[in-house]
């Protein structure tokens, strides 16, 4: 069964909407691993518009499972990550007019600058994972800039319906198997919630799912601690 890692960027968002102190998105990580949330994930976005670097700096030194940080591979971002101390890093395509993460990283495109960055972060301890779609060229490229990991990218699955949301599963299990097949790990992450984690969990090989918005909206009405217990549980409920 996969693991759950929390993405915390959402409560750092109610917070940056008033520039209070609170919620304070650390004190909600630790909640969250009491809970029994596997991993913390965070994604420093060079806007800074949710997570700050302070909030960084005192997840890696306060949490007591594994930090991921997400960065995009600006220079400045990628900078920071190689000094964060984090377990692990997932490196992500980011547009400042964006919502949210919009789709996975063009790993054919970007090739020079993976090539330097992910043996750098690896080099600091840190297990690397690009963000990608389910595209076996990019997961082909993905091996070929020496990541451990990929992330599969699950927001189109999560985003179809009916029969578009069968093949899309069918295409995330075909990408997984690739992945696996050509020595790369597999997480997997994006839209995930209550009603289509359940299907997802079914895909081969992943280790972790990376969970945000739908655990940090469903804590609004029911607190942390049910909101990370019922998302366990509907992992497990395949
Ligand atoms: N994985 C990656 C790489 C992401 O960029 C995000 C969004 O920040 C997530 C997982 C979590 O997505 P969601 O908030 O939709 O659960």
């Amino acid at each position: 069964m996969p693991r759950l890692h929390v993405n915390i960027d959402h409560v750092a968002t109610l917070r940056q909407a008033r520039r209070e102190a609170f919620p304070d998105p650390v004190a909600w990580a630790l909640a969250a691993e009491r809970a029994g949330a596997e991993g913390i994930t965070c994604h420093l976005r060079k806007d800074r518009r949710h997570v700050q670097d302070d909030d960084v700096r005192r997840l890696r030194d306060e949490i007591a499972t594994v930090l991921n940080l997400e960065s995009s591979l600006d220079p400045e971002m990628v900078a920071f990550a190689l000094e964060s101390g984090a377990d692990a890093f997932c490196l992500v395509p980011e547009n400042r007019k964006e919502v949210t993460t919009e789709g996975g990283l063009n790993v054919r495109a970007e090739v020079s600058r993976l090539a330097d960055a992910v043996p750098a972060l690896a080099e600091r301890g840190g297990l690397v994972s690009l963000f990608v779609d389910a595209d076996l060229e990019q997961l082909d490229a993905a091996r070929e800039v020496g990541a451990e990991f990929i992330e599969l990218h699950t927001g189109a699955y999560a985003n179809a319906r009916g029969k578009e949301r069968a093949e899309e599963l069918a295409r995330l299990k075909e990408a997984a198997e690739h992945a696996h097949r050509i020595g790369l790990r597999v997480n997997a992450g994006h839209g995930l919630d209550l009603e289509n984690v359940g299907a997802a969990s079914t895909l081969p090989h992943v280790e972790e799912f990376n969970i945000g918005f739908a655990i940090v909206a469903r804590a609004v009405w029911v607190g942390v601690d049910a909101a990370i217990e019922e998302m366990r549980a509907a992992i497990t409920r395949t």
